[in-house]
């Protein structure tokens, strides 16, 4: 039978997706020592794939993957056709919004500004609100908006607070929960059920909490 294609998020999540399948007994030699090669065998019939985040995604999408790991906030971001079926427990974070420490976010009646990576998390969170912002998008290190005035709060993740605490912000108001998540392709969770089902349910068995 055609091997079960798992996509992994490489960076943030990569190691302690390893840990997690090297306690539920898979072979995970080929992630650990990976060289070039992009199809990594990882056995029990399985391959692994390691990809950004976004493009564990579209892979999904696709079909070309069956299953994959990937952060909460890039779900809520991307959205898709998929299914989310569990929470692997780590990877675990928040999205916040913050502001600079003293400034009073929400109040005077301008329309506020807020700078992020994830513009579609932060305009569905103002939205439940009723507020009317202005989004602008960055790629990368959001917390400077604010320093230079460009925006008056962020919306961001926040792990530990330290790199809001060390440039002179504080979280506002926390948005949403986030950790890494397995989610499954819709055709492949119809056709490769039962395969699916006891994956999950070892992962399942093996995790931190
Ligand atoms: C993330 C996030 C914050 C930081 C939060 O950035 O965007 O900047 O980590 O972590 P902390 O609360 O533990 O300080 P990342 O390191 O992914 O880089 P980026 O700024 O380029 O997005």
């Amino acid at each position: 039978m055609k091997a079960m294609r798992i996509a992994l998020t490489k960076g943030r999540l990569e190691s302690s997706t390893t840990k997690l399948m090297e306690r539920s007994g898979l072979d995970c030699t080929a992630l650990r020592d990976k060289g070039r090669k992009l199809i990594l065998p990882i056995g029990d019939g399985l391959e692994a794939v390691l990809a950004k985040a976004g493009d564990v995604i579209t892979y999904l999408e696709h079909g070309v993957c069956d299953l994959g790991v990937v952060g909460k906030d890039v779900i809520m971001e991307r959205g898709g056709q998929f299914f989310e079926i569990l929470d692997l427990q780590f990877g675990k974070c928040s999205f916040a919004l913050a502001a600079p420490e003293g400034a009073d976010f929400y109040g005077g009646y301008g329309r506020k500004t807020i700078a992020t990576k994830y513009p579609n998390v932060a305009r569905r969170f103002f939205q439940s609100k009723n507020m009317d912002v202005r989004v602008i998008k960055i790629e990368g290190s959001v917390e400077l908006a604010p320093l230079l005035s460009l925006a008056d709060g962020i919306v961001d993740l926040v792990e530990t607070g330290a790199t809001l605490r060390e440039n002179g912000l504080r979280v506002v108001e926390p948005v949403a929960e986030v950790s890494a998540r397995l989610i499954v392709n819709a055709a492949s969770l119809k056709l490769r059920k039962r395969e699916i089902e006891d994956l999950a349910a070892r992962l399942e068995a093996h995790l931190d909490k």
